[in-house]
């Protein structure tokens, strides 16, 4: 037993050496003047404080303690004036400024002194700032929940309650009370969602902190889409938007992100916007570009995410520097078809934009106006039971009137058509028989295109008499 006190006491006064030795020597954290870990002030009290180090010295103060409240004064200090030495003064400490003060390397601010300090005021148990009830909290599973109600004062007492009346009182294993940071709920479960605040009672009277809305995110996102399912294609200088456009399950809440070209030089801005319905959400993120640049050809992204889960779509924008017609045949000017084909298209290749006006012709006049046949499916015209009728020349006249652009191709149309001998048509005659040495004439009319050639041939009767000498 005393062996043991007569050890810590040596362990502590090694630590103390240590320290000291620390300070004295190397400075490898600036030092500060009050050598408690806490002080505690009363309202309207001056806060001193000072600080030395090697190097550059800056401040962080408390959230609530305004930056115009504070007076610091720097020097140079130590016996050859190497050190450098810095001094706050707040003159009116209140109740807003309890929390810590740090005093930090300029260069390394991770190397850092620092001290709580404790503004009391009895009107005022709670640390907090006006105008920001409620706030919210994000409860995270497997995280612990923190209820900053801090207090001005390191003794007070306080409960956490939830609203309106379910009070919870620090167990030191589950809910545990610290005068510098609030309540934390180490594992806070959905039953800990809901209205919450701290109380405690001086003097007889009751004092209520903020509100704090703990609300669980909920991360799902259902879909992510952009307005925009093909490739998007723009003109310099003109104005782009997309629409991102994700849903949510109720209560979730995610982050919309562009990735695309000129994101790195500021090209485009953002706005967001979110609509509730009774099952779901919708979020919505506009991305626009006020004046394209080649440069902002590429891939555009909008990825969507919730906590964990991320996705994403994706649209490649081209731009083009003016408007174009490219129009050509795609193979030679003459195209042949078979009469009585099921249909037949007429494409020529054309690439344009702004997107065209497109107009067909068939022999100068507007092909789908001179037959029910003819049709135009995209730019393309289609003939349905192609007939004979059908060959001729076909002209496409495509414009794009706002830019003065106009381009047309004239194609011709063959239909061919398979030979028919007219005389099939009608019933065939019986020729009878003609006297032997008589003149004959025979008549086959035949119909083509290209124009048929025609040739008899003759067949011997097969049963009696002689057969008629065919003439042609
Ligand atoms: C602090 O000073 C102000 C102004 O002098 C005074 O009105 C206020 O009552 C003081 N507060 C306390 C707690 O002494
Ligand atoms: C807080 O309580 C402790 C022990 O009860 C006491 O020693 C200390 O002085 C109190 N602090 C203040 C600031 O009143
Ligand atoms: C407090 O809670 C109890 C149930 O726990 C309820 O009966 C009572 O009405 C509540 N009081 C107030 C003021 O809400
Ligand atoms: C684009 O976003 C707006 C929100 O500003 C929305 O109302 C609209 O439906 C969206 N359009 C498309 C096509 O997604
Ligand atoms: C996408 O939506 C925005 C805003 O509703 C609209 O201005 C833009 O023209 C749309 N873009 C496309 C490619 O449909
Ligand atoms: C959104 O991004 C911020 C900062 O990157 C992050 O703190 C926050 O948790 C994210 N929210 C969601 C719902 O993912
Ligand atoms: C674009 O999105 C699609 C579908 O979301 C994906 O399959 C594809 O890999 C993406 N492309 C790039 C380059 O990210
Ligand atoms: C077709 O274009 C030529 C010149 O490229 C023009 O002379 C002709 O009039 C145009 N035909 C029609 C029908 O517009």
């Amino acid at each position: 037993m005393m062996n043991c006190i007569l050890i810590c006491l040596l362990c502590g006064l090694y630590g103390v050496l240590a320290k000291d030795k620390e300070r004295k020597g190397k400075y490898s954290i600036p030092i500060l003047d009050v050598k408690t870990q806490q002080l505690v002030l009363d309202t309207n009290q001056t806060l001193l404080l000072s600080c030395r180090g090697r190097w550059e010295l800056t401040w962080a103060f408390p959230p609530g303690l305004a930056r115009d409240k504070v007076r610091v004064e720097e020097s140079r200090c130590g016996r050859t004036s190497q050190q450098y030495c810095s001094r706050v003064m707040v003159s009116r400490s209140q109740a807003q400024h309890t929390g810590t003060f740090r005093c930090r390397y300029q260069h390394r601010p991770r190397k850092q002194t620092s001290v709580y300090v404790y503004v009391t005021d009895s009107q005022q148990p709670f640390v907090e700032q006006p105008g920001m009830s409620p706030d919210v909290l994000y409860l995270k599973e497997k995280q612990p929940l923190v209820i900053p109600c801090r207090v001005t004062h390191p003794n007070v007492t306080t409960t956490l309650v939830r609203f309106p009346n379910q009070s919870l009182s620090p167990d030191q294993w589950n809910i545990i009370w610290n005068s510098k940071q609030g309540f934390t709920i180490q594992t806070p479960t959905v039953h800990n969602i809901g209205l919450f605040f701290c109380q405690t009672i001086t003097d007889g009277v009751t004092h209520k902190s903020h509100k704090y809305f703990v609300h669980r995110p909920v991360s799902n996102i259902m879909d992510v889409y952009l307005n925009s399912s093909g490739p998007v294609q723009a003109l310099k200088g003109t104005k782009l938007t997309l629409n991102c456009t994700a849903t949510g399950e109720l209560n979730t809440r995610v982050n919309i992100t562009w990735d695309y070209p000129g994101k790195s030089n500021d090209a485009g801005s953002t706005s967001k916007r979110l609509l509730k319905h009774r099952t779901h959400i919708l979020f919505y993120s506009i991305l626009t570009i006020p004046e394209l640049h080649r440069s902002d050809r590429g891939l555009y992204k909008c990825r969507v995410t919730s906590g964990e889960k991320t996705k994403q779509q994706n649209v490649t924008v081209t731009v083009y520097d003016r408007p174009f017609i490219h129009l050509k045949p795609r193979h030679g000017t003459v195209m042949e078809v078979q009469a009585g084909q099921k249909s037949y298209r007429i494409s020529p290749k054309l690439k344009a934009f702004p997107a065209p006006e497109v107009i067909w012709l068939k022999d100068g006049m507007v092909a789908a106006e001179q037959c029910s046949r003819y049709h135009m499916n995209g730019n393309s015209l289609v003939i349905r039971d192609v007939a004979e009728e059908d060959a001729g020349k076909y002209t496409v006249l495509v414009r794009i009137q706002e830019h003065g652009l106009y381009q047309n191709l004239t194609l011709t149309l063959v239909v061919n058509v398979s030979p028919q001998i007219g005389e099939k048509a009608v019933s065939l005659q019986d020729p009878g028989s003609v006297p032997r040495g008589s003149k004959q004439a025979l008549h086959c009319t035949s119909h083509g295109v290209p124009p048929p050639h025609i040739q008899w041939l003759w067949h011997p009767c097969p049963s009696k008499g002689l057969p008629a000498a065919p003439r042609a």
